[in-house]
């Protein structure tokens, strides 16, 4: 790829439901939260529609990552742009179990 079309390594998008069910137990805040906190360069915040989680919501979704965290409040966003935006590690604690699943023998 030439320069031009190389997508940055580093530039990711977070989507943050907006919808009923997510409003309603506190997506605005987490949207804002997101919204004042210094951010690595190339990551975007923006509030969304229904993303399909409802019951498990306010629901983040990290992109290109297809990282789905469920039941975010505000006081989860520092660990999750620390953990996740800045060091590439995913918060294993906020991890949606109906998309990440986990099994163990
Ligand atoms: S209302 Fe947020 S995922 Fe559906």
């Amino acid at each position: 790829m030439t320069p031009p079309d190389c997508p940055n390594p580093f530039s990711r998008n977070i989507s943050i439901c907006q919808h009923q069910s997510c409003q309603r137990h506190g997506s605005l805040a987490v949207l804002k939260a997101f919204e004042q906190t210094r951010l690595p360069p190339g990551v975007t915040v923006n509030g969304t529609g229904c993303l399909g989680q409802c019951s498990s919501g306010p629901t983040v979704k990290v992109n290109p990552d297809n990282v789905w965290y469920c039941r975010v409040t505000q006081a989860d966003v520092p660990v999750i742009v620390e953990q996740h935006l800045e060091n590439g590690e995913p918060v294993d604690a906020l991890l949606n179990p109906r998309i990440h699943f986990k099994f163990s023998f």
